[in-house]
Parts: structure tokens; sequence; C-alpha cells
């Protein structure tokens, strides 16, 4: 049922202030004094002692949901103190990669039947792994085969292109790193920063969503583009990934994801005043670094759309020379979930105005079940 909505994928964009909210419905404990706020994973509280002693944490999985994973990994590293790596899962089973006793090994899935992570998750059980599974789908594949995980409650997502599922799943491991994080004395503030930050969120979605309007002006002045690239970096690698990928597989249009890092090591090439640039550069630790990219596309004539922290576009765009996106700020490490909202919000806007069919892209299907 779409309600008022002309496409699935309209309606899953826009409900994302309430799957999230389902999300962490009853997984976060705020009590009377600030020292109670807490997080409560109910499948995983017996093995965090387990995760915690792992060598290394390995996340798993395909497509979106392998961004969503990436998404996550610099907080997971940071609360953990863990090493985590990341598998796409047909590469991990393409090099028959180590995989180890000691480690924990976490596969992400919307549908929790993605053959290749599934065989990836075959695999890892067969290497004496801790194995957990984060998806959306009670009784899938996934979620049975895992020793343990956490369902993320978004709903039924039924547009192709995944939305609602990436940002319920990024918030789903940011408390994933509180919880194995656990209560160390020289983390408290920034943990609670993140809790009332999760708490918050909602609102700040529902806020980024009033852009909707502007997504579309934007989506009329790309309608004709051959190829979009998208810049981030930090926390925000995997929004560009992710923007990326939701552009090319309903608008149909060439995108890549850059991480600015590699800017100087080829991309830069290609930047010319035709070809369209979106640069991720809200407000976190690589803040300076971005504005500085910024400055080089600068110079060399690139067509910048600039992301930024609400105040922040005269600091991005000193010359008024490139087009903005102001969005809300939040805790670093929950930046992505804003984020990602314009760039649904354009390729969904994109995808109509091209007269594509949005909700079912060409050659793709909802849930990849054969390798
Ligand atoms: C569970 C109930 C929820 C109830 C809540 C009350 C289910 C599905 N969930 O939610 O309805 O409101 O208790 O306390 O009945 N699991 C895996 N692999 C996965 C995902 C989950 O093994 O990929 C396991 C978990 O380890 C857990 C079980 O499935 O044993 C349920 O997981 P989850 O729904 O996330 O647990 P709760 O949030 O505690
Ligand atoms: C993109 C998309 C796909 C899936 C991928 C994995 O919008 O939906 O990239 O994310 O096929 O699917 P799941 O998460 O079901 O394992």
């Amino acid at each position: 049922n779409k309600g008022h909505y002309d496409h699935y994928m309209q309606k899953e964009i826009h409900e994302q202030p309430e799957s999230l909210t389902t999300t962490m419905r009853g997984r976060l404990i705020r009590g009377g004094s600030s020292k109670s706020k807490t997080v409560l994973l109910g499948g995983l509280k017996d093995h965090l002692k387990t995760i915690r002693r792992s060598r290394r944490i390995v996340f798993i999985g395909c497509g979106t949901s392998y961004n969503a994973a990436l998404a996550a990994r610099p907080i997971l590293e940071e609360l953990s103190g863990v090493p985590v790596t990341m598998e796409i899962a047909s590469d991990l089973l393409d090099r028959q990669g180590p995989i180890y006793r000691e480690d924990t090994a976490i596969f992400v899935s919307q549908s929790g039947e993605t053959a290749d992570t599934l065989l990836a998750l075959q695999y890892a059980l067969d290497n004496g792994a801790l194995c957990v599974g984060i998806t959306n789908t009670v009784g899938s594949a996934i979620a049975r085969n895992t020793h343990c995980g956490v369902h993320i409650n978004a709903g039924a997502e039924i547009g192709v292109a995944s939305t609602k599922a990436y940002t319920s799943q990024i918030v789903v491991m940011a408390m994933l790193a509180l919880a194995i994080g656990g209560d160390t004395i020289s983390n408290e503030a920034r943990r609670e920063a993140i809790i009332d930050g999760l708490f918050d969120l909602p609102n700040k979605v529902r806020e980024v969503l009033k852009q909707d309007q502007e997504m579309k002006d934007l989506a009329k002045l790309l309608i004709s583009e051959q190829s979009l690239l998208v810049f981030g970096r930090g926390f925000n690698y995997a929004t560009a990934l992710e923007g990326a990928l939701k552009v090319k597989e309903v608008a149909l249009m060439h995108s890549e994801g850059i991480l600015a890092g590699e800017m100087k090591h080829g991309p830069l090439a290609l930047v010319d005043e035709n070809l369209p640039i979106i640069v991720l550069a809200t407000r976190d630790a690589c803040f300076s670094k971005q504005q500085s990219v910024i400055q080089q596309l600068h110079a060399r004539k690139g067509r910048l759309i600039v992301m930024c922290s609400k105040g922040d576009a005269a600091s991005v765009c000193p010359a008024e020379s490139c087009r903005i996106i102001e969005v809300p700020h939040v805790e670093d490490c929950l930046q992505p979930v804003i984020n990602i909202i314009p760039l649904q919000l354009l390729a969904y806007h994109l995808t109509v105005l091209r007269g594509f069919n949005v909700d079912q892209p060409r050659n793709l299907a909802k849930s990849v079940t054969t390798q």
C-alpha cells in the first residue's frame, strides 16, 4: 500500500523518521540520571563478551548493506578498539579469504536471503567464526543460520532500491558499537552524546526531508547529464558510494562515489566545467580537508554541488560559485543517516523526471538469490 505516495521508493524515503523510531524502540534506555543511558540489544547480550574478545570484526555484505557497514565501521573501531575489516561477500568467496575462529563475522542483509552473503555465512561457519546477523527479515536464512544477531525492524521494504533499510542498518550498527564498547569511563561523554543523538535523529531526519522540492529542482538541472561524481571521506565515504549507487540503479545515470583522499591519484583528471560533482562536506574531523578538496576542484572549474552543515555555506563556498545543500548537524557517526537522504531524494526525482521505473529498475531484483 503506497498510501498517498506515487511510488514505494518515495514512501520509504519519507517514512524514515518512523522506521528509525521502530528500529530503536526498546533498545535505547535513558533513565532519570544521565549515567543510566544505555543500549540493549536483546539478541546480542549473551555474546558481547565473546565479540569484545575477538581478534577482529569482519563486516560482510553486498550493495547497499555493505555500504551501511562501511558507514558504521569508524564508530565500531573507535568504541570497540577491535580492528574492523570489510568484505564484499562475492569477493570474499572469490578469494576464499582468511576467516578465523577468533573472528566475529557480521553479516548485513536487508532481505536475509542474498545468495553471496548466505554462501559467505556458510564459509565463515565452516571456519569457526562467531557469526552475527543484521537483517530486516525475521525468519530469513541469514537470521536463522547466524549464531545471534539483531533485527533492524525497519518494516517491509518494497522498492528495489534500498532506502529506509540502509538508515536503519546504520543505526543498528551504531547501537552495536555502543553495546560492544561497553561502559568504559574514557568513552562516557562520547557514548552519551551518541545516545542523545540517536533519540533526536528522527526529528533531524524529518527536517532534512523538507528538502524534497530542492532536490527535485536539482534533479531538473541534472536530468540530461551523462555522469555524476560524489566525493566523500571519513564517516561519509559510505554516503558517497551509496548516493552514487542510488543514482545509477534507479536513474540509470552513470555515477561514482569517490574517496576524496584519492582525488589526486586519478579522479582529478575527470574534472572540467561540465561534469557535475557532489562534495560531502558536513562538519566533522575531516571538514578542513574537504574544504581544501573543494578549493582544488574549484580551481579546475569543477561544477560543484556541496553538501554542508546548516550555516556553513559561506565557509565551504566563499565565491558563491557552487550549489549548496544544507543539512542539519548531528553527531559525526550519525551524520551518514542524514546525508544520504537528499541523495535518495535526488535519485528518486531524477528517475521520475527521466521517465524510468522507480520501484523496479530494469535488470534488477529485490532479492538476489542467485550468484
Ligand atoms: C525480541 C523479539 C521482539 C520482542 C523483544 C522483547 C523476535 C524476532 N523479536 O527482540 O518481538 O519485542 O524481543 O524483548 O521475536 N537473530 C539472529 N540472527 C539475526 C537476527 C536475529 O540469530 O540475523 C536472533 C537474535 O540473536 C535473537 C533473536 O534472533 O535471539 C531475536 O532478535 P531481535 O528481534 O533483534 O531481538 P530483540 O530486539 O530482543
Ligand atoms: C541497492 C540494493 C542492493 C542490495 C543488495 C544486498 O539499492 O538494494 O544493492 O543492497 O542486493 O541485498 P540484501 O541487503 O537484501 O542482502
